[in-house]
């Protein structure tokens, strides 16, 4: 069902420091901060090879990362994202696989403008995951 790896999600406490160790230490082409209010973060956006870093920031006290960090002062790793043809089809074989669909269940627009849906950690060793039409 799955297919490439998308992104890998990461959780900052100081999003200009990450970007720098991004860019400076790291040698990674780097985006400029992207306010996303509709998902509660500011992001910085990491251009790999293969595939991309998202370093995530939270915009407010409400934002869904915000009880990481307090969790998780030095930050970490939040989510990994998958890609998948079809977002339904993909949805409708997890439910049958017994996998939880987080939220209503149904997909939002993500970071890129593409469907996604995030599945439970506790079905998927530990890992927040999220699968991303493309
Ligand atoms: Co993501």
């Amino acid at each position: 069902m799955i297919g490439r790896l998308n992104h890998v999600a990461i959780v900052v406490p100081d999003l200009a420091a990450a970007a720098q160790s991004y860019s400076q230490t790291l040698g990674a082409s780097v985006s400029e901060p992207v306010e996303m209010s509709e998902h509660g973060v500011t992001t910085v956006f990491v251009e790999l090879a293969n595939s991309k870093i998202e370093l995530l920031h939270p915009l407010n006290d409400d934002s869904p990362v915000a009880k990481y960090l307090e969790r998780n002062p030095d930050g970490g790793m939040h989510h990994i994202c998958y890609e998948v043809e079809e977002i339904i089809a993909a949805r409708e074989q997890l439910i049958d696989c017994g996998a939880r669909i987080l939220g209503d269940g149904e997909p939002r627009i993500g970071a890129h403008g593409k469907p996604v849906l995030f599945l439970h950690p506790k079905d998927f060793c530990g890992t927040l995951i999220e699968i991303e039409q493309v």
